[in-house]
């Protein structure tokens, strides 16, 4: 019954932060999608207003339009609309997700046995726990003091960029060295979601309150405030693409249960980034096909190398290949804990993932997947069960 709940409840969570994640991420590049597209307005009228850009556009059966204050409006109005709730929720659904999916059970889920550091393959479960979340908070600290020591005036956001880019690069080594592959691409893409969100929280919201207080009072707002909160949210724009992907990358063992997978999530990371440009730069009305080519590059470079080695796939050519008692014995020793329709193992109402080999039926018709989580070693959870490398050879080897 507890699993059961447990899993309800990660059901709905999953539910909220995807929707959260949606309205956001759709908001935000909606957002720069309108400030890329401004043009000069046309009205003179406007121009002595004060506006500096307008955008007009056709949704949904209306016609818009949009005008943008090069400081701000003669006088603000009272409904001015914020946006940051749909930041937070997504944040906070997101973390709720990661409590009840990797920390209830850090064991199986967090602690990498095949770290080549032996401390962290030592690691008790909630050791594993605490370095999970220094991990996050410690992303956000490095990345927020890289954004003021480097740039604090937002002239020098070329370098920045590249600060982060070489940060992301350390963070995707450390996670996958640290953590088990699948928990350090979800860390990876959260340390760079808790920078996305702690930039609305602590920079952008905060720039923009006091920019309306300053007018309130009758004061000019600060300029550094809107081009800080500009700075941070073109960063966010940049990991958005980025975060969703290592998101949805749990679903994929071969990205990350191989041994360079930190190499892969680099690749993806970058690729991701630069489709991004290809559409801010698009909207700028510069066509700039280079970026996504080169993006779609590295995610081919990715594809090469992750691809399995043969000598996983292939066993001995002469040797005959394994039978089905061999197979379904080690199975039954290895694998069905877990992966049966009634699991033994507590954790599990149901068998993890849908795969349950209770048959020999099943077995066959899960072949390829079982050969590839067994070679990367992604399965058994946590090597659990202890499956030795010649039992894993023998799972290689095997042909029908
Ligand atoms: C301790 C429990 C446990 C044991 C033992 C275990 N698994 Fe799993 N397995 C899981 C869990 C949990 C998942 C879901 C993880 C996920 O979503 O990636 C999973 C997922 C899978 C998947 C789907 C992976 C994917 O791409 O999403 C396959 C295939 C699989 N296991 C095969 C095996 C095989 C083969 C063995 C034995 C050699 C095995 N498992 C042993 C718990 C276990």
């Amino acid at each position: 019954m507890q699993a059961y709940i447990i899993d309800f409840v990660n059901l709905l969570l999953r539910w909220l932060h995807v929707i959260a994640a949606i309205a956001w991420i759709g908001e935000s590049i909606y957002f720069v999608m309108l400030d890329n597209s401004l043009r000069s307005p046309k009205a003179a009228e406007d121009r002595e207003k004060g506006v500096f850009g307008e955008m007009w556009s056709v949704h949904g059966g209306g016609f818009y339009h949009n005008q943008k204050y090069a400081t701000a409006p003669a006088k603000l109005p009272n409904d001015l609309h914020w946006s940051f709730w749909k930041a937070y929720t997504t944040w906070l659904s997101g973390f709720a997700l990661f409590v009840i999916l990797y920390m209830v059970n850090p064991g199986f889920y967090l602690v990498n046995p095949n770290s080549p550091w032996q401390w962290a393959a030592n690691l008790t479960g909630w050791q594993a726990n605490i370095l999970a979340l220094a991990f996050l908070l410690g992303g956000w600290v490095v990345y927020n003091e890289l954004c003021k020591r480097i740039s604090p005036n937002m002239d020098r956001d070329g370098l920045l960029s590249v600060a982060v880019a070489v940060m992301m690069i350390v963070v995707a080594y450390l996670s996958t060295q640290m953590f088990t592959g699948r928990a350090a691409f979800l860390l990876t893409g959260a340390v760079m979601a808790t920078a996305m969100s702690a930039n609305v929280f602590f920079w952008i919201i905060p720039g923009q309150r006091r920019m309306v207080n300053a007018m309130k009072a009758g004061d000019a707002p600060n300029p550094l405030d809107g081009k800080r909160g500009k700075q941070r949210s073109v960063h966010n724009t940049y990991f958005t693409l980025p975060v969703v992907l290592l998101m949805v990358s749990n679903h994929y063992s071969f990205i990350y249960s191989h041994e360079l997978a930190w190499v892969v999530m680099v690749l993806f990371i970058f690729a991701g980034a630069l489709i991004r440009q290809f559409f801010v730069l698009m909207h700028a009305g510069k066509t700039r096909p280079a970026y996504p080519a080169f993006g779609v590059g590295l995610i081919l470079l990715a594809f090469w190398v992750a691809a399995p080695s043969a000598s996983s796939t292939s066993g001995d050519t002469d040797a005959q290949g394994p039978d089905q008692a061999q197979i379904t014995g080690l199975i039954e020793q290895h694998c069905v804990q877990c992966h049966a329709r009634n699991p033994e193992h507590a954790g599990f109402s149901a068998p993890p993932a849908g795969f349950a080999f209770d048959s020999w039926d099943e077995i066959l018709g899960q072949k390829t997947q079982i050969q590839q989580v067994v070679a990367s070693q992604y399965m058994p959870l946590g090597n659990m069960t202890n499956m030795s490398d010649e039992e894993r050879d023998i799972i290689a080897a095997w042909e029908e």
